[in-house]
């Protein structure tokens, strides 16, 4: 089955890679439009979102096809969120704070939607350092109990893209949408919907 293929894994780090390298290929041919920075904080925080609902939604696929081998991708979705976050996080530190650490601090405590975001950030720390064998070995029972944080960092983006939107709730409604799905699946009666508990493959 392709889910298996050991072409799965280079091929899944291409898909994710790709958003990136065409930002690259804009910001050095002029394509990124009237307004460069707006573009690129859109299509960074757009894709950290749906990388991380894609990292929720692998347990439930595993559940409703039965297939344990979706698991194998949730380090590499996890990771790539990670680095979306930190480009998203880093053009604003870069581009609206000139990297003064004051004027950044200043940032998160007035507006509500920037100390959301940035609640988000810190949280997927320590989720994007333990994601390795090592410390998944080192912490045992603990690394599940970390990793239950991803449920608060996907409540906190979410409501990061409704509090900023000004007009149009299309997008941030869509994925606030499938936030909640996921959500529900992990406490839900969803839960129950299809084989429940496929072994893990990594
Ligand atoms: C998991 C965490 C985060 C997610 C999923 C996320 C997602 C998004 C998305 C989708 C947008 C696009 C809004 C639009 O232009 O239509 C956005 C905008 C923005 N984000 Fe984030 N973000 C996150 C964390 C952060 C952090 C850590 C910061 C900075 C500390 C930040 C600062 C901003 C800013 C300044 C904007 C532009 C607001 C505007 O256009 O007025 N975000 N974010």
């Amino acid at each position: 089955m392709w889910l298996k293929s050991v072409w799965a894994k280079p091929l899944l780090h291409l898909l994710c890679l790709l958003p990136f390298t065409g930002l690259l290929w804009a910001a050095f041919n002029g394509g990124l439009g009237a307004n460069p920075v707006e573009k690129l904080t859109h299509e960074t925080g757009a894709w950290t979102l749906r990388l991380l609902l894609l990292t929720l939604s692998l347990s439930p696929l595993r559940q409703w096809t039965g297939q344990a081998a979706w698991i194998r991708f949730r380090r590499i979705t996890g990771l790539y969120t990670f680095f979306y976050l930190s480009c998203h996080f880093l053009i604003w530190f870069v581009a609206d704070h000139s990297l003064d650490p004051g004027a950044m601090i200043e940032d998160i405590v007035e507006r509500p939607y920037i100390t959301l975001g940035f609640s988000a950030f810190l949280l997927m720390i320590p989720l994007a350092a333990t994601s390795n064998q090592f410390m998944i070995r080192k912490l045992g029972r603990k690394w599940k109990s970390l990793h239950q944080l991803v449920y608060l960092i996907i409540l906190l983006a979410v409501l990061h893209f409704i509090w900023l939107v000004k007009a149009d709730y299309l997008e941030p409604g869509i994925y606030a949408i499938i936030a909640v799905i996921l959500l529900a699946h992990r406490v839900g009666p969803i839960k129950r919907i299809g084989i429940k508990s496929a072994p893990v493959v990594r």
